[in-house]
Protein backbone atom coordinates (compact mmCIF):
# COMPACT_ATOMS: atom_id res chain seq x y z
CA UNK A 1 0.00 0.00 0.00
CA UNK A 2 1.25 3.17 -0.93
CA UNK A 3 1.58 6.07 1.40
CA UNK A 4 -1.40 8.15 -0.06
CA UNK A 5 -3.52 5.11 0.02
CA UNK A 6 -2.93 4.62 4.01
CA UNK A 7 -3.10 7.99 4.99
CA UNK A 8 -6.28 7.85 3.15
CA UNK A 9 -7.35 3.96 5.54
CA UNK A 10 -5.97 6.22 8.57
CA UNK A 11 -8.19 8.69 7.44
CA UNK A 12 -11.51 6.86 7.12
CA UNK A 13 -10.97 4.87 10.68
CA UNK A 14 -10.51 7.32 12.25
CA UNK A 15 -13.80 8.91 11.28
CA UNK A 16 -15.45 5.63 11.39
CA UNK A 17 -14.90 6.07 15.25
CA UNK A 18 -15.98 9.26 15.11
CA UNK A 19 -18.87 9.48 12.97
CA UNK A 20 -21.64 11.90 14.35
CA UNK A 21 -25.61 10.66 14.07
CA UNK A 22 -27.32 11.06 10.84
CA UNK A 23 -29.05 14.88 10.88
CA UNK A 24 -32.04 12.91 9.50
CA UNK A 25 -32.81 11.05 13.20
CA UNK A 26 -30.83 13.05 15.61
CA UNK A 27 -33.63 14.43 16.97
CA UNK A 28 -35.76 11.25 17.24
CA UNK A 29 -32.87 9.72 18.64
CA UNK A 30 -32.87 12.97 21.42
CA UNK A 31 -36.36 12.01 22.03
CA UNK A 32 -36.33 8.50 22.66
CA UNK A 33 -32.63 8.61 24.53
CA UNK A 34 -33.77 11.36 26.68
CA UNK A 35 -37.20 9.95 27.15
CA UNK A 36 -37.76 8.82 31.18
CA UNK A 37 -39.13 5.71 30.56
CA UNK A 38 -36.77 4.35 27.93
CA UNK A 39 -38.74 1.49 25.75
CA UNK A 40 -36.34 -1.10 24.27
CA UNK A 41 -38.46 -1.40 21.40
CA UNK A 42 -38.07 2.19 20.18
CA UNK A 43 -34.77 2.31 20.66
CA UNK A 44 -34.46 -1.16 18.66
CA UNK A 45 -36.09 0.79 15.44
CA UNK A 46 -34.08 3.78 16.03
CA UNK A 47 -30.73 1.83 15.84
CA UNK A 48 -31.47 -0.56 13.14
CA UNK A 49 -32.95 2.25 10.46
CA UNK A 50 -29.95 4.09 11.39
CA UNK A 51 -26.73 3.00 9.46
CA UNK A 52 -24.29 4.99 11.74
CA UNK A 53 -25.99 4.17 14.92
CA UNK A 54 -26.15 0.84 13.70
CA UNK A 55 -22.11 0.87 13.36
CA UNK A 56 -21.34 2.50 16.71
CA UNK A 57 -23.77 -0.06 18.42
CA UNK A 58 -21.40 -2.87 16.69
CA UNK A 59 -18.39 -0.93 17.73
CA UNK A 60 -19.65 -0.83 21.45
CA UNK A 61 -20.45 -4.25 21.53
CA UNK A 62 -17.13 -5.80 20.05
CA UNK A 63 -15.80 -3.42 22.84
CA UNK A 64 -17.06 -5.60 25.33
CA UNK A 65 -17.15 -9.12 23.38
CA UNK A 66 -14.18 -8.63 21.33
CA UNK A 67 -14.76 -12.39 20.98
CA UNK A 68 -18.02 -11.67 19.01
CA UNK A 69 -15.69 -9.35 16.74
CA UNK A 70 -16.11 -10.45 13.36
CA UNK A 71 -19.40 -12.62 14.07
CA UNK A 72 -23.15 -11.25 12.81
CA UNK A 73 -25.01 -9.40 16.43
CA UNK A 74 -28.13 -8.30 15.52
CA UNK A 75 -29.12 -5.42 17.31
CA UNK A 76 -31.61 -6.99 19.49
CA UNK A 77 -29.11 -9.77 20.26
CA UNK A 78 -26.97 -6.22 21.58
CA UNK A 79 -29.77 -4.61 23.47
CA UNK A 80 -30.31 -7.40 25.66
CA UNK A 81 -26.18 -8.34 26.23
CA UNK A 82 -25.20 -5.14 26.90
CA UNK A 83 -28.43 -3.36 28.44
CA UNK A 84 -30.53 -0.97 27.25
CA UNK A 85 -29.15 1.60 29.40
CA UNK A 86 -25.83 1.27 28.21
CA UNK A 87 -26.91 1.29 24.45
CA UNK A 88 -28.25 4.19 25.17
CA UNK A 89 -25.68 6.12 27.32
CA UNK A 90 -23.57 5.17 24.12
CA UNK A 91 -25.94 7.07 21.73
CA UNK A 92 -26.49 9.64 24.13
CA UNK A 93 -22.81 10.63 23.90
CA UNK A 94 -23.07 11.03 19.88
CA UNK A 95 -25.71 13.25 20.04
CA UNK A 96 -24.27 16.35 19.03
CA UNK A 97 -25.29 19.11 16.85
CA UNK A 98 -23.15 18.55 14.25
CA UNK A 99 -23.24 20.60 10.60
CA UNK A 100 -23.56 17.75 9.01
CA UNK A 101 -24.65 18.32 5.14
CA UNK A 102 -28.59 16.66 4.79
CA UNK A 103 -28.19 12.99 3.61
CA UNK A 104 -31.70 12.25 2.84
CA UNK A 105 -31.42 10.98 -0.12
CA UNK A 106 -28.77 8.52 1.15
CA UNK A 107 -30.36 7.48 3.89
CA UNK A 108 -33.79 6.46 2.67
CA UNK A 109 -31.92 4.60 -0.09
CA UNK A 110 -29.93 2.84 2.43
CA UNK A 111 -33.04 1.83 4.37
CA UNK A 112 -35.28 1.01 1.23
CA UNK A 113 -32.52 -1.26 0.24
CA UNK A 114 -32.56 -3.08 3.68
CA UNK A 115 -36.61 -3.45 3.15
CA UNK A 116 -36.32 -4.44 -0.64
CA UNK A 117 -33.71 -7.41 0.42
CA UNK A 118 -35.42 -8.56 3.93
CA UNK A 119 -38.45 -8.84 1.08
CA UNK A 120 -36.40 -10.64 -1.46
CA UNK A 121 -34.94 -13.05 1.25
CA UNK A 122 -39.07 -13.62 2.40
CA UNK A 123 -39.88 -14.78 -1.65
CA UNK A 124 -37.09 -16.79 -1.51
CA UNK A 125 -37.56 -18.76 1.27
CA UNK A 126 -34.36 -18.04 3.28
CA UNK A 127 -34.62 -19.38 6.89
CA UNK A 128 -36.74 -16.55 9.03
CA UNK A 129 -33.33 -16.37 11.72
CA UNK A 130 -31.73 -14.71 8.74
CA UNK A 131 -33.81 -11.88 7.88
CA UNK A 132 -32.01 -9.49 10.28
CA UNK A 133 -28.61 -10.16 8.44
CA UNK A 134 -30.34 -9.96 5.28
CA UNK A 135 -31.43 -6.63 6.45
CA UNK A 136 -28.68 -5.45 7.71
CA UNK A 137 -26.91 -6.32 4.39
CA UNK A 138 -29.07 -3.57 3.04
CA UNK A 139 -28.71 -0.58 5.33
CA UNK A 140 -25.05 -1.36 5.52
CA UNK A 141 -24.12 -1.82 1.80
CA UNK A 142 -23.58 1.88 1.13
CA UNK A 143 -21.90 2.64 4.38
CA UNK A 144 -18.94 4.03 2.24
CA UNK A 145 -20.76 6.68 1.40
CA UNK A 146 -21.36 8.21 4.54
CA UNK A 147 -17.54 9.13 4.76
CA UNK A 148 -16.13 11.50 1.99
CA UNK A 149 -13.30 10.63 0.24
CA UNK A 150 -11.61 10.38 -3.19
CA UNK A 151 -11.66 6.75 -2.79
CA UNK A 152 -14.60 4.75 -4.20
CA UNK A 153 -17.50 4.11 -1.85
CA UNK A 154 -16.80 0.53 -2.12
CA UNK A 155 -13.07 1.14 -1.08
CA UNK A 156 -14.16 3.41 1.90
CA UNK A 157 -16.83 1.50 2.97
CA UNK A 158 -14.87 -2.08 2.95
CA UNK A 159 -11.92 -0.15 5.31
CA UNK A 160 -15.02 0.93 7.33
CA UNK A 161 -16.61 -2.11 7.72
CA UNK A 162 -13.30 -3.78 8.86
CA UNK A 163 -12.85 -0.88 11.61
CA UNK A 164 -16.37 -1.63 13.06
CA UNK A 165 -15.53 -5.43 13.11
CA UNK A 166 -18.85 -6.06 10.86
CA UNK A 167 -19.69 -9.97 9.54
CA UNK A 168 -17.50 -11.05 6.71
CA UNK A 169 -20.37 -11.51 5.01
CA UNK A 170 -21.69 -7.83 5.01
CA UNK A 171 -18.10 -6.81 4.27
CA UNK A 172 -18.36 -8.72 1.36
CA UNK A 173 -21.70 -6.57 0.00
CA UNK A 174 -20.05 -3.21 0.91
CA UNK A 175 -16.96 -4.46 -1.05
CA UNK A 176 -18.34 -6.15 -4.30
CA UNK A 177 -21.76 -5.16 -4.51
CA UNK A 178 -20.63 -3.19 -7.92
CA UNK A 179 -18.07 -5.11 -9.16
CA UNK A 180 -19.59 -8.88 -8.01
CA UNK A 181 -17.10 -10.08 -11.30
CA UNK A 182 -14.47 -9.65 -8.87
CA UNK A 183 -16.15 -11.58 -5.99
CA UNK A 184 -14.22 -15.13 -5.48
CA UNK A 185 -15.87 -16.28 -2.52
CA UNK A 186 -17.78 -19.33 -3.18
CA UNK A 187 -21.07 -18.26 -1.29
CA UNK A 188 -23.00 -15.14 -3.44
CA UNK A 189 -26.47 -15.74 -1.69
CA UNK A 190 -26.44 -12.42 0.62
CA UNK A 191 -24.13 -10.71 -1.85
CA UNK A 192 -26.60 -11.24 -4.72
CA UNK A 193 -29.72 -10.66 -3.16
CA UNK A 194 -28.36 -6.91 -2.18
CA UNK A 195 -27.70 -6.30 -5.07
CA UNK A 196 -30.90 -7.36 -6.62
CA UNK A 197 -32.34 -5.09 -3.70
CA UNK A 198 -29.91 -1.79 -5.11
CA UNK A 199 -30.88 -2.15 -8.32
CA UNK A 200 -34.54 -2.52 -7.46
CA UNK A 201 -34.15 0.74 -5.08
CA UNK A 202 -32.46 2.62 -7.75
CA UNK A 203 -34.94 1.72 -10.57
CA UNK A 204 -38.03 2.31 -9.26
CA UNK A 205 -38.58 3.83 -5.55
CA UNK A 206 -36.32 6.79 -6.03
CA UNK A 207 -33.68 7.80 -8.60
CA UNK A 208 -32.81 11.20 -8.20
CA UNK A 209 -29.01 11.34 -7.76
CA UNK A 210 -28.72 7.44 -8.09
CA UNK A 211 -28.81 6.70 -12.10
CA UNK A 212 -25.04 5.79 -11.95
CA UNK A 213 -25.69 2.85 -10.36
CA UNK A 214 -29.08 1.84 -12.21
CA UNK A 215 -27.12 -0.58 -14.60
CA UNK A 216 -29.28 -3.54 -15.93
CA UNK A 217 -28.88 -7.12 -13.15
CA UNK A 218 -26.91 -9.85 -14.94
CA UNK A 219 -29.40 -12.59 -15.94
CA UNK A 220 -27.50 -15.00 -13.99
CA UNK A 221 -28.41 -12.94 -10.83
CA UNK A 222 -32.02 -13.68 -11.38
CA UNK A 223 -31.26 -17.45 -12.26
CA UNK A 224 -29.09 -17.79 -8.92
CA UNK A 225 -31.62 -16.03 -6.92
CA UNK A 226 -34.26 -17.99 -8.68
CA UNK A 227 -37.22 -15.15 -8.89
CA UNK A 228 -38.75 -14.21 -11.72
CA UNK A 229 -38.50 -10.46 -12.94
CA UNK A 230 -41.90 -9.12 -12.59
CA UNK A 231 -41.51 -10.12 -8.83
CA UNK A 232 -41.04 -6.60 -7.52
CA UNK A 233 -44.44 -5.41 -8.92
CA UNK A 234 -45.96 -7.66 -6.62
CA UNK A 235 -44.08 -6.08 -4.06
CA UNK A 236 -43.81 -2.43 -4.67
CA UNK A 237 -46.26 -1.06 -3.07
CA UNK A 238 -45.48 -3.47 0.26
CA UNK A 239 -42.16 -1.52 0.30
CA UNK A 240 -43.18 1.54 -0.03
CA UNK A 241 -45.43 1.53 2.27
CA UNK A 242 -42.50 0.15 4.92
CA UNK A 243 -40.03 3.26 3.78
CA UNK A 244 -43.64 5.78 4.77
CA UNK A 245 -43.83 3.94 8.42
CA UNK A 246 -40.14 4.58 8.75
CA UNK A 247 -40.46 7.91 7.82
CA UNK A 248 -43.47 8.60 10.54
CA UNK A 249 -41.71 6.96 13.05
CA UNK A 250 -38.96 9.64 12.93
CA UNK A 251 -40.60 12.10 12.79
CA UNK A 252 -43.32 10.92 15.81
CA UNK A 253 -43.27 13.50 19.01
CA UNK A 254 -40.97 16.04 17.19
CA UNK A 255 -43.26 18.47 16.16
FE1 LIG B 1 -23.28 1.44 -3.82
FE1 LIG C 1 -26.85 1.56 -3.21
Amino acid sequence: MNLEKSAIEKQIKNSVLLMPPLAETLERAQFICKSHTLNGQLLYKLISIDPILFCQTQILFNYFYPKLTGTFNSISKIIILLNINTVKNHILQFIVKTKAEQQKQLFLHSIAVGIASRFIAKERNIDRKKFELYYAAGLLHDIGKYFSCELDHCITGEIAAKTIGLHKSLRNVVAYHHNIQEYNEHDSDLLFNVVLADYFVHKYIHTAGTEKYCVEIDDSIWKTLNLKKDFFASVDKDIRAEIKKIEKFIRAGIY
